[in-house]
């Protein structure tokens, strides 16, 4: 069974992660404008690279939720062939065991030299410029892709996508594409498709079914659903 998985915001919420679109949500406390193109890395460096690097430091205070605890053993299930995708950037769903993450929005943990176009593995501050350890210049921002920016890794979702039997997506609002597109890619190609989300999202109307409540219980559900289809425990 051929599973293609998209997440964002809302599987991270149980964790204590704040999401952007919900109340209190981090679009709340900034503007897009500000943080997230790459005009305002442009203009303010240092206030782009705060931004992220109290979202990096604060993964250090959550954990992963049943959620993503959930999704790594669907990932484990003998004759699943799962791709997970997600818009976030935090590290959770690597923390509950998933492998093959693939992030589309970059990675908390990760930083792009936008001198020698590297990327590396990183934990700390970036607002201090510290040297890209591929060219030496000082010039490493957030592996992050901004609005605008084209998200990584497209031909390999698009690709499954077309072959997935089942597409469900996971805790994101349907606001941002090309992420918001995809359950409509995959039901063209004849995938099922399932939405788990707190509250409709704006695309709910695309799914062929849509449970709503908190990912925490909606996903275990789900995941145990499908190894009971395989005649798994
Ligand atoms: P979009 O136009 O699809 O964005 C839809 C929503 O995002 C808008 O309704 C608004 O709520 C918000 N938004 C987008 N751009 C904004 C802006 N400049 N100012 C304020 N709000 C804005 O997004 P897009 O610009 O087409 O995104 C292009 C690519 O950037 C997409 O492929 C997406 O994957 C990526 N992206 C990354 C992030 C991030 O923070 N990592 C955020 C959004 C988009
Ligand atoms: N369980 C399930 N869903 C939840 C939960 C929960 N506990 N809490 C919130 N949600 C849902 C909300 O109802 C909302 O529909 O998660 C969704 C979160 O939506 P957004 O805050 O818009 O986050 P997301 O969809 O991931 O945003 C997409 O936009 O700003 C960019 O790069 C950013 O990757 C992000 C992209």
């Amino acid at each position: 069974m051929r599973i293609v998985v998209l997440t964002g915001a809302g599987v991270s919420a149980e964790s204590g992660v704040p999401t952007f679109r919900d109340a209190d949500g981090l679009w709340e406390g900034h503007r897009v404008e500000d943080v997230a193109t790459p005009e305002a890395f442009e203009m303010q460096p240092g206030v782009v690279q705060r931004f992220y690097d109290e979202r990096r430091a604060a993964l250090a205070l959550v954990a992963p939720n049943p959620a993503h605890t959930a999704l790594a053993r669907l990932g484990t299930l003998p004759g699943v062939d799962l791709l997970l995708v997600t818009q976030n950037i935090d590290d959770l769903h690597e923390r509950a065991g998933a492998t093959d993450v693939l992030h589309m929005h970059g990675e908390l943990l990760s930083a792009l030299c936008a001198s020698c176009r590297s990327r590396c593995r990183w934990a700390g501050d970036l607002a201090d410029f510290p040297p890209c350890p591929g060219c030496g210049m000082t010039d490493l921002r957030p592996d992050v892709v901004w609005f605008g920016e084209i998200p990584y890794q497209m031909e390999r979702i698009q690709s499954a996508l077309m072959r997935a039997d089942v597409f469900v997506s996971i805790g994101t609002s349907g606001a941002v594409y090309p992420a918001a597109g995809f359950v409509q890619m995959a039901a063209a190609c004849g995938a099922r498709t399932l939405e788990l989300n707190l509250v409709p999202s704006e695309g709910t109307s695309f799914f062929d079914e849509a449970r709503h409540g908190p990912a925490g219980r909606l996903v275990p559900d789900w995941v145990d659903e499908v190894a009971a289809s395989l005649g798994v425990d």
